[in-house]
């Protein structure tokens, strides 16, 4: 497993692989790796000859008032677990690298970036883009591998490179879960042992409001309504936002669809703030 520092050997190093013959599989991550990220890799596999992972904790993504320093890191322990998952490449920038001094260019993606989590984080998906930019720039993969835990980023990526013709697939990657149902998320880890017991409540909540909606009932924000208030019942739950969007385009529905949706949440635990979402198919849809 190769590690890389620069921007000019990443590039250099996946010219070679193509060179070859072989397609560049790209999984862009912030470390601390879990089996949510590892199952990105597999899926980066199915889709491509060598798989490169980044490991960069990207500054421009965090809000003033977060602590980037207390994002949790373990190279070490990263670099073994992207070698038992037989990725070709880490890249490994360090920040001058990405952001030399003096930068100042960003990419912003306007409408979709607004709600959600870019209403209490306003510059949050500017630094996703524009980090997410420079690394398609560095790697240049063919495919690249988003998880669904974070589906607004998703979205927001797939506008990204729609909107500026980058030459890459983008492939979403299914949500995985700890077998109690909560979310996998570098940021558990910052969790006391009872706000981890009470996260509980996300997953239960949405799959409650799935299931409702398998036997039947319609999609409307009176679900998402009920979805609250179950997530409110936890004592140590501070709700950022509960919303009812069009699964596609992430407009806020007001009223009941036809079409797929999709229930997304944030909600803090105490200082932690966890994401969580749930595809809801309308029967008939
Ligand atoms: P990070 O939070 O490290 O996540 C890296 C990738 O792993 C993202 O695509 C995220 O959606 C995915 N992921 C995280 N938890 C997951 C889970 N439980 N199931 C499936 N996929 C999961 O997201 C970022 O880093 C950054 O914003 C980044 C895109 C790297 C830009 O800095």
């Amino acid at each position: 497993m190769d590690l890389i520092h620069t921007g000019a050997e990443m590039r250099a190093w996946s010219r070679a692989a193509r060179a070859r013959g072989e397609r560049v599989g790209f999984v862009p991550t912030m470390g601390y790796l879990h089996e949510g990220h590892l199952s990105l890799c597999r899926v980066a596999h199915e889709h491509a000859d060598r798989v490169v992972v980044s490991i960069f904790v990207n500054p421009t993504q965090f809000a003033p008032a977060e602590d980037l320093s207390r994002y949790p890191r373990d190279e070490e322990g990263d670099l073994a677990k992207c070698r038992a998952e037989g990725v070709a490449a880490v890249f490994l920038p360090p920040v001058e690298e990405m952001y030399p001094p003096g930068s100042q260019t960003f990419v912003t993606v306007e409408e979709l970036t607004r709600g959600l989590c870019g209403e209490n984080r306003p510059t949050h998906f500017r630094g996703v883009a524009t980090v997410v930019s420079l690394l398609f720039h560095l790697v240049e993969p063919d495919v690249a591998v988003f998880g669904e835990k974070d589906y607004q980023q998703l979205k927001v990526i797939q506008r990204l490179v729609r909107d500026q013709a980058f030459p890459v697939t983008i492939v979403p990657g299914p949500l995985v879960r700890e077998p109690d149902g909560v979310a996998m998320s570098s940021r558990n880890a910052y969790l006391t042992e009872e706000e981890r017991r009470q996260a509980t409540v996300l997953s239960r909540s949405l799959f409650w409001a799935r299931d409702e909606v398998a036997a039947g009932r319609a999609v409307d924000p009176a679900l998402a309504a009920e979805v609250r208030a179950r997530i409110e019942q936890a004592p140590l739950a501070e709700v950022d936002y509960v919303s009812l969007v069009d699964d596609d385009d992430l407009t806020p529905l007001t009223e009941a669809t036809s079409r797929p949706a999709r229930i997304a949440v944030a909600v803090r635990f105490g200082r932690t703030r966890l994401l969580d979402n749930v595809q809801m198919v309308p029967m008939g849809s």
